[in-house]
């Protein structure tokens, strides 16, 4: 089989401004792939009602995400892009992936044992604790070979394995069992504030530790400049020791390809004020080039457009597999 039968799928939850993280942990490498494999990529909006949410924003919110893939390069010649809820396929095997998993599988995931700390006294989502079988869903349809995601989701992607051997086995063959793809740089781009947490969407741009694909370039390049470091003084990787250095390496890496040796030596000695000052001029040129791209992309009519042609050929793949399922179930 070569690649371009192949399928490579993603998708984004509109939960919030597009970050600088979603860009290189997953949009970028599904883009520099695009034309090797079958590509799909999807806003994944039934995952962005996991919690109650104004609709309006969320309308809002589905609009931008499409409008900012086209502007990260995703070419709607090479890949079909897609709404999740335009597809009822997601939903209906979404519900049927949910039946073949374990309460304990679900409870041992860590965005849910991290998110459901901070929900806990209110009462814990039923949504956060059911989404991976919906995600399993989201890939599944579309027998899908290799799934480019930040590390965060690299647990969701080995559950869906899981669940696909698994109903494989009691049901007989009818899924095929995905890959991750996680780049070796950018993965995991933290927070540029705290470097406990990842770098995450928010509804506020003015959060200075998150780079907003939208951010005005004088605000993003004052958030590089404060971003936390150590005392230390020298530019050198170690995410152990150094982890806010070691963060500003990873983003300089994996917006220009440049390795992290070569960083190291070109920074022998260069204060960190300069260092900070390079990060900041590479991120701002990369945001310069998606905001002129986005400021073209946002016309809902060519949007719609797009999206109506993506969710007419995502049904057809989707209906057929989804139809494989029921019959393997024997509910046809
Ligand atoms: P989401 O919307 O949280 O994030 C979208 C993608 O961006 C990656 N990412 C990061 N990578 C590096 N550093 C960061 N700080 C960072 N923050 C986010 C995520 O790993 C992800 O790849 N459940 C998924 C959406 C989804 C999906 C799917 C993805 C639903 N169905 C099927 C792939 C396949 C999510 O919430 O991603």
């Amino acid at each position: 089989m070569n690649n371009k039968e192949k399928v490579m799928l993603t998708g984004v939850r509109p939960s919030g401004n597009l970050t600088l993280g979603n860009y290189l942990g997953a949009i970028k490498n599904f883009v520099t792939r695009q034309k090797q494999y079958k590509s799909y990529i999807f806003v994944a909006d039934l995952h962005a009602i996991t919690s109650p949410r104004d609709p309006a924003d969320l309308r809002a919110a589905i609009d931008d995400c499409m409008a900012m893939y086209l502007a990260c390069g995703v070419d709607p010649e090479q890949t079909i892009i897609f709404r999740q809820s335009d597809v009822m396929e997601h939903g209906v095997l979404g519900f049927i992936m949910t039946f073949q998993t374990h309460m304990g599988e679900l409870s041992r995931m860590t965005q849910f044992k991290l998110k459901s700390q901070s929900m806990g006294k209110h009462g814990i989502e039923t949504g956060l604790f059911v989404y991976p079988p919906l995600m399993a869903a989201d890939i599944l349809l579309y027998n899908t070979a290799i799934v480019p995601v930040g590390l965060d989701q690299q647990q969701h992607v080995e559950l869906t394995r899981d669940l696909s051997q698994r109903f494989n086995k009691r049901y007989g063959k009818t899924f095929d069992d995905p890959d991750v793809y996680i780049a070796p740089v950018g993965n995991k781009i933290l927070n540029l504030q705290n470097l406990s947490e990842k770098m995450n969407k928010s509804d506020d741009e003015r959060n200075m530790g998150t780079i907003f694909l939208r951010d005005d370039l004088k605000l993003a390049r004052k958030k590089i400049m404060s971003a936390v470091t150590d005392s230390e003084s020298v530019v050198r990787f170690d995410e152990e020791a150094k982890p806010g250095i070691s963060n500003l390496i990873s983003i300089l890496a994996a917006t220009t390809g440049e390795s992290i040796d070569s960083i190291e030596k070109r920074f022998a000695g260069v204060g960190y004020g300069d260092f900070k000052r390079a990060v900041a001029d590479a991120v701002c040129e990369l945001l310069a080039k998606i905001q002129a791209n986005y400021a073209r992309f946002k016309q809902t009519d060519v949007l719609n457009a797009i999206l109506d042609d993506g969710a007419t050929k995502a049904r057809v793949v989707a209906s057929e597999t989804l139809n494989r399922a029921k019959l393997a179930l024997g509910l046809k």
